[in-house]
């Protein structure tokens, strides 16, 4: 009997030629397994296609729960997005792969584990450093890192051992896909001076063709997470699932970023993210209305770090528990209502309350009923400015010419 090998398997070209390539390069039996995060596929096809390829097992998991609730909610949570542009769908996914990787292989005594990812990207650094975390001993493989094939002699490779080659290996485009996002990369859209043409977007409607009446969104949140869409009660996954649909149809969370890879390439990536857009800007504006300003501040600074260690491939890291454990306390108070309008590609906050806002509104008006002291107001400047009045006197003030 040979040793097997699970391998983290989306029935795409390279993944299907790494069935057979396992085997022939490393007396492998590979099983196949699909971790289902959100993608629309038919996923009772992509077990029997691994299996006729000759895995020994094919295991589909549904992970959409999961993914929502330990990754995509917590990020959301920590404003979590990476260079102020990508909101990490595909990076927050690969831990939880790696994760049920390494579970199913302990589970079927695999001694090692396998994935489709080349060594140019950030994937390769996050399934190796999650599953070397979580499982030091197993042997990772990464065939399309080794085989040296170009994207053709892939195709010629499966063609000659029957594999079937996907329509999508005809796309000229790299396609990932998950709850949180849509990544899109190659063809034509290497060159960043190029405006990515209309075939690569599938889930937002161009905004010049968007509807010409606006659509509202109301979003609950509690402690940071939302639960409500429109006043309704929602799990998370169906809440996201929703809002891809509603803010994609009015063209709203199409991202073009020219983006920093941990290996040091830059490179142009195209996003659609609906959902992400809206949550995200729903999730700003409650805690601008319900965490004080030094609050908000600093947590902005741990956003980025947050952001940037999802990125890197560093979620099994120490420094994760520990920033996971400051955000989980800042969203104590972040519960209430956040109303959004989506307009032909924008989307916008225009309306937000809660039963812990900070916004007082006898302190913020102008009209009778003004709770502020005006008369306390000179004290407190002629103490604010003592240092620069000092200085000034002492110094003099720079003139600006
Ligand atoms: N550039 C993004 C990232 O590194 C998207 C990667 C998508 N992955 C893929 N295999 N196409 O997170």
């Amino acid at each position: 009997m040979s040793d097997k090998v699970v391998l983290a398997y989306s029935g795409g070209l390279d993944t299907s030629v790494a069935i057979r390539w396992l085997k022939e390069r490393y007396n492998l039996d590979v099983i196949a397994l699909n971790v289902n995060v959100g993608s629309e596929r038919d996923f009772s096809a992509v077990r029997k296609k691994a299996l006729n390829i000759g895995a020994v097992k094919a295991l589909v998991e549904d992970a959409k729960e999961l993914f929502v609730n330990y990754f995509i909610f917590p990020a959301l949570q920590a404003d979590a997005v990476y260079e102020g542009q990508y909101p990490l769908a595909h990076a927050l996914s690969r831990p939880l792969m790696a994760k049920l990787l390494v579970d199913t292989a302990l589970k079927e005594k695999a001694s090692a584990v396998a994935h489709g990812c080349t060594g140019k990207g950030n994937d390769q650094v996050r399934f190796d450093v999650s599953i070397g975390a979580l499982a030091p001993s197993l042997k990772i493989i990464a065939p399309a890192r080794e085989w040296g094939m170009s994207r053709e002699e892939t195709i010629k490779y499966a063609q000659r051992y029957g594999i079937p080659v996907p329509v999508t290996a005809a796309s000229p485009y790299s396609i990932d896909e998950n709850l949180w996002g849509r990544s899109i990369e190659c063809g034509v859209l290497e060159d960043p001076w190029v405006e990515p043409p209309a075939d690569v977007f599938t889930w937002t409607r161009s905004p010049a063709n968007a509807p010409d009446e606006p659509a509202y969104v109301e979003i609950g949140f509690e402690q940071g997470i939302p639960v409500t869409l429109d006043g309704q009660q929602m799990d998370g996954v169906s809440l996201i699932q929703h809002l891809n649909q509603l803010a994609g149809e009015q063209g709203v969370g199409r991202i073009d970023h020219l983006e920093n890879r941990l290996v040091g390439i830059k490179s142009r990536e195209i996003y659609e993210a609906p959902a992400a857009t809206v949550l995200l800007q729903a999730h700003q504006a409650l805690e601008a209305m319900t965490l004080s300003k030094d609050q908000l501040r600093f947590k902005q600074k741990v956003a980025i770090e947050y952001a940037d260690l999802i990125y890197n491939g560093l979620w099994f890291s120490s420094l994760h528990q520990d920033l996971a454990a400051y955000v989980r306390s800042t969203q104590r108070y972040v519960t209430g209502t956040v109303r959004l309008k989506l307009f032909k590609g924008g989307c916008r906050v225009v309306g937000r309350k809660s039963p812990k806002s900070l916004y007082s509104y006898g302190l913020a008006t102008y009209d009778k009923g003004d709770q502020f002291d005006q008369s306390a107001s000179p004290g407190f400047i002629h103490i604010w400015g003592l240092p620069v009045r000092t200085q000034a006197q002492i110094q003099g003030v720079e003139e600006v010419k």
